[in-house]
Order: structure tokens, then sequence, then C-alpha cells
């Protein structure tokens, strides 16, 4: 296990071929995921079943023999622990019933009760049980920041307006909610290294929305006070973290602490730019727009040769997107891809 490409990648070593995974890479753009969805009416009921996300894991390491796998579940899982009622409707992505609306609901939450988790913990080792045995698993979570901004915001929306509002009409209660979520966070991630996973990836979608300042006082203040304490707790101390940053307001170089291994780039940095500041220091995984998918085979492969050529000599690389593919993607153009980065 310790000598895949991937974890080798994570610990700064060079590998001929760089390790590919691919964030969601499991999902609907797979026809065998749309058949096992199929059985499903609400996504949340099918992430209840560990034997279901497994087999759902599985998936895309059988169709195209990648280098990692991820936990397939959701980052909301927390927020829905916290009973804010979370459901996926038809065509409109997540919606909260009972969201974050006042001081008071965040003063009156019930304490986190990682049970309340246990279908996660269990697709862990149900994933584990069935992986080829020597490929890595990657647990995840939200950065508490993401997930405070979904509570608020009661679901996705396109600029996080009654997020923004709460955030400056209550910053004590929102960074009280922030303590609460990154003391949870910490929980669920120990017991999912507990249950097997190799590597954690902290998913920061929303960094975007916050100002350079905010950004440090909302989001990176509590992604540094979750890894310090991964970093500090015998379980998961050796347990390398990737932290993905959606198109933050400040340079990833001025992002990146210590208690991380690895930068999940989006597709608008400049992997050229960021390479150069934190060889050495870092690994980056990244970092291809999956809106190239959409494009021809010499598109994309010429896209795939821009990266390589600049990632070719980077101690620890992994070939990623530089954000989750969609469900428009056509599944041979990912091979495409895969081909090019392994030729
Ligand atoms: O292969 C994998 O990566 C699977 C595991 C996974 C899912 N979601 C499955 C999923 C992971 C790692 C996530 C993370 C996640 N979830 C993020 C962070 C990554 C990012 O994209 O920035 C976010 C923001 C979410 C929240 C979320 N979950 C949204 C906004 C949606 C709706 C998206 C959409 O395209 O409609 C989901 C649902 C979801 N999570 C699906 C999958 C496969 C689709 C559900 C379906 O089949 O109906």
């Amino acid at each position: 296990m310790n000598n895949s490409n991937f974890l080798k990648a994570l610990r700064l070593e060079k590998n001929t071929v760089p390790p590919i995974w691919f964030m969601r890479q499991a999902g609907r753009y797979l026809p065998e995921y749309q058949k096992i969805r199929r059985g499903y009416k609400n996504f949340l009921d099918m992430c209840k079943e560990p034997r279901t996300c497994a087999e759902l894991a599985l998936q895309p390491i059988e169709r195209f023999d990648l280098d990692a796998s991820i936990l397939f579940s959701d980052i909301l899982t927390i927020p829905d622990a916290f009973d804010l009622g979370l459901a996926f409707h038809e065509g409109e992505g997540p919606k909260f019933s009972n969201p974050i609306s006042n001081p008071q609901d965040i003063a009156k939450l019930q304490s986190f009760e990682m049970e309340k988790l246990s279908y996660v913990y269990k697709a862990v080792e149900e994933t584990k049980r069935i992986l080829p045995s020597n490929l890595p698993l990657i647990g995840f979570c939200g950065s508490p920041w993401t997930l405070a901004a979904y509570s608020i915001e009661g679901g996705g929306s396109k600029d996080f307006a009654k997020t923004k509002q709460f955030l400056f009409q209550h910053p004590k209660a929102v960074k009280d909610y922030l303590e609460i979520i990154t003391d949870a966070c910490f929980q669920y991630l120990k017991q999912q290294v507990l249950c097997g996973v190799n590597a954690l990836q902290i998913f920061d979608s929303w960094a975007d929305l916050l100002s350079p300042e905010d950004l440090e006082t909302y989001s990176l203040e509590y992604t540094r006070k979750l890894t310090r304490r991964l970093k500090e707790d015998a379980v998961t101390s050796n347990t390398p973290i990737i932290l993905f940053e959606k198109a933050p307001q400040k340079a990833i170089s001025d992002i990146l602490f210590k208690d991380l291994s690895c930068i999940s780039l989006h597709w608008s940095e400049s992997i050229a730019k960021v390479s150069e500041d934190i060889k050495g220091q870092f690994a980056i995984q990244g970092n291809l727009n999956p809106s190239f998918l959409l494009e021809s085979d010499e598109v994309i492969q010429v896209e795939v040769q821009k990266i390589s050529n600049v990632m070719r000599d980077f101690p620890g690389f992994i070939f990623n997107l530089g954000h989750g593919i969609t469900p428009d993607i056509k599944p041979e153009k990912v091979q495409v891809m895969i081909d090019a980065v392994r030729t």
C-alpha cells in the first residue's frame, strides 16, 4: 500500500507516470452508476447503504484502472447529522428543510453524535473489503466554512446572498458554528481513518465567496484547527491531507501550511505558477478543466499535454481534474484523458 504511486506522490516522491484519480469519479456520467441510482428515490438513502457505496466507489476503478479510490458519500452528511434535514430533490441539488436561520438555531444545536454517521464508517469498511488490497482509499469532509455556508443558505445557490448577509450580521454566531463543525469534522475523519482510509481530502468548495481577509477568518483558521488536531492525534497523525480550495481570492502559496501534504488545484489556477511557488514543499493534484472533456479527443490530448509538460519533473504530482466531473461528460472522453496522461 505505501508503495502505491498515489501515496508516494503525497510524500513528494517522483513517479515515472503520475497517479490518476478524479473528483466525482463515481457519479451520474457513468451508466453503471445510473443503473444503481435508479433503484433509490433519494440520493441520501443510497449513501446510507454501505454495500451500495462500496460498489459505487469500485465502479470507476474497474472501468478506468485508477490509482486511488474515494469514499462514496457526500460532504453534507455532517450538517444532516445536526438535524438540518437534508434532501436531494430531483434536478435541484441539496436542500435543507431546517437550515440555520438565526443565532438561536446555533445556540440550541445538540452536540455532534458521531454514531449518527455510522453508515459512512461502515461504507469505508465495505469499500476497503472489496477494493484491490494495494489501492488507497481517500476519505473526506467539507471544510467547516463550506459546510457552514450550505447550512445557512439552506442548499446550493449562485451567490449565497443569505449566507453573506448572515455573516455580516452575526459574525460571532458564525464563528461559534464553525467551532462546532470543526470538532465534528475531526471526529468524523478520525473515524474514517480508524475504519481504513489511507488519505484525507478537505473540500473548501465555497472558498470563492470570501474576501482574502474573510477567507482567513472564516475558512482557513478552522481548516488549520482541524488539520492540527488530526496531526496531534495518534490515530490520524500519519494520514496525508489534501486540501481543495475552489478559486480562493488569495495566492495558493499564501494559503498552504505545514500540516497539509497536497493542494488540489482548481482549474482557474495556473499550475505553472503554483508549481514553481511550492515545489519541494507540497504535492499538487489537478487541474484539468472538466469542460475540456466535452471537446474533441485532440483538444483533450493537447490540454493534458500542457499539464504534463509543466509537471514532468515536479516531485509529487497527481493527475486530476480541476473540479468535479459533470454528468454531461461521456466516459469515453475520460478514457481519452487517461490514455493521454499514461502514454
Ligand atoms: O466519486 C466521488 O467523488 C464520490 C463521492 C462524492 C460525492 N460528493 C457524491 C455525490 C464527493 C467527494 C462529494 C463531495 C461534494 N458534495 C462536494 C465537494 C466537491 C465539489 O464539487 O466541490 C460538494 C460541494 C457536495 C455537495 C453536493 N452533493 C452537491 C452540490 C450535489 C448536487 C450536485 C449535482 O451535480 O446535482 C451533491 C450530490 C451528489 N454527491 C451526487 C454524487 C454522485 C449526485 C447525486 C445524484 O446521483 O443524484
